[in-house]
């Protein structure tokens, strides 16, 4: 793969990831593979630890990235305890869980044990390793209690969550904030401990390389790999779109943040679109299908289908405001590379996320976002 001119990436961030141990769990998956790649690029030392890739293809293989590619489930406490130990990371990044809402109702108590309990173990083996000086742990925008209204949910709202996969992220994003207080408070930084840690709650994740199953993206691009007809079920739900390196230039910020030390960036964090990236599923199926004419799909709405949310958004003043996060690929460039990305692959078997980094992080640059070091006007 073609490297952008090595320094200019690894500037990014202030230069904290170069040479950096960084740990990504659930890194063969969909956004810790994009995560990775992005580590790699900053000149971080990357360590990965997940269960094999939840799908095939699987954008983690294609990429073949050179990083240490640590196996097994993050519950079994001993052997992940001995990985962290042997790596000795210094900034960790937890998104190992079970993602998937369809699935969470075939499987609740694995959902909750993967996404509760994992996440307490991937905790506890930090806090007996030193080196570990920030944790960002990765929830999403289903933490809140969803009230249906027409209002983004801001960090201080009740978190809840109907279905186990929201259910299981809400109680892991209230196990984190124990966590916090209890063992690694901001106020006592640099005092008791050395380490920061905050959450991060992103949108809808689109993007190229995503395969799972029960997503929308996904199951669109696999009927049209197969020249089959893809089936909606909630068209008019409405969600915050995002492409993948959206809520990835927030977690790198953030952990940037942490790593140098500030105190007040120890706390949840939303990271999601502008009001552009707010739409319908239907409304993403026809921005897709501008760039996928072949791309197929019929409505077929399901009175016993079990339950989703209709409405959700996202108000991310505080990340805006605190830490100078804004989005890059707001609305249709979102939808028009991701679907750039299926057509390249599809067409030609082509992996164009390397490329797809340098476009958005000259974009960024462009714009002027903080985290290229550019400054702001
Ligand atoms: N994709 C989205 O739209 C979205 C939105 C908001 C938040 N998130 C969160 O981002 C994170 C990553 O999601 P994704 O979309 O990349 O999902 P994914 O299914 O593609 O990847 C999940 C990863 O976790 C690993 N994993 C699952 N259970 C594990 C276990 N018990 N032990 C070790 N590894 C395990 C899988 O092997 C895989 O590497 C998750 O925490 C998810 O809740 C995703």
């Amino acid at each position: 793969m073609e490297s952008m001119g090595g320094t200019q990436m690894k500037d990014l961030f202030q230069g904290v990831y170069a040479g950096r141990k960084v740990l990504v769990t659930g890194h063969t998956g969909f956004k810790g593979s994009w995560l990775c790649l992005w580590l790699q690029e900053l000149g971080a030392t990357v360590a990965g630890f997940s269960l094999d890739s939840p799908s095939e293809p699987s954008h983690w293989d294609l990429l073949g990235l050179p990083i240490v590619d640590g196996r097994g489930d993050i519950r079994d406490e001993t052997l992940f305890k001995k990985f962290v130990k042997d790596f000795q990371p210094e900034i960790v990044f937890h998104l190992a869980a079970q993602p998937i809402v369809r699935e969470s109702y075939r499987k609740p108590l694995e959902t909750f044990s993967s996404n509760v309990m994992g996440s307490l173990i991937v905790y506890d083996a930090c806090r007996e390793c030193d080196s570990v000086q920030a944790v960002v742990s990765i929830t999403t925008d289903k933490v809140y209690e969803n009230r249906e209204w027409c209002w983004g949910y801001r960090e201080n709202d009740p978190l809840g969550g109907h279905d186990p996969y929201s259910a299981s992220k809400a109680c892991a994003d209230i196990a984190t904030t124990s966590w916090r207080r209890s063992f690694w408070p901001p106020a006592e930084y640099g005092k008791t401990h050395h380490v920061l840690m905050a959450t991060a709650r992103a949108g809808n994740v689109i993007g190229g390389g995503d395969w799972a199953l029960d997503r929308l993206v996904p199951d669109l691009m696999r009927a049209t790999m197969t020249g089959r007809e893809a089936i909606i079920r909630n068209p008019r739900s409405t969600r915050p779109w995002e492409h993948v390196l959206e809520p990835l230039s927030g977690y790198l910020l953030l952990g940037e943040h942490l790593w140098e030390g500030h105190t007040d960036m120890a706390q949840a964090w939303n990271f999601g679109p502008a009001s552009e990236g707010v739409c319908d599923v239907g409304t993403v199926v026809e921005m897709l299908r501008e760039s996928l004419p072949g791309l197929q799909c019929r409505v077929e709405e399901q009175s016993s289908a079990p339950h989703e949310a209709g409405l959700l958004t996202l108000d991310c003043s505080l990340a805006h405001r605190e830490l100078q996060w804004f989005p890059v690929w707001d609305g249709k460039p979102c939808f028009a590379h991701t679907a750039e990305w299926y057509r390249a692959f599809l067409d030609g078997g082509r992996v164009i996320s390397l490329e797809q980094l340098q476009s958005y992080v000259k974009e960024a640059r462009r714009g002027q976002r903080i985290w290229t070091g550019s400054v702001l006007l």
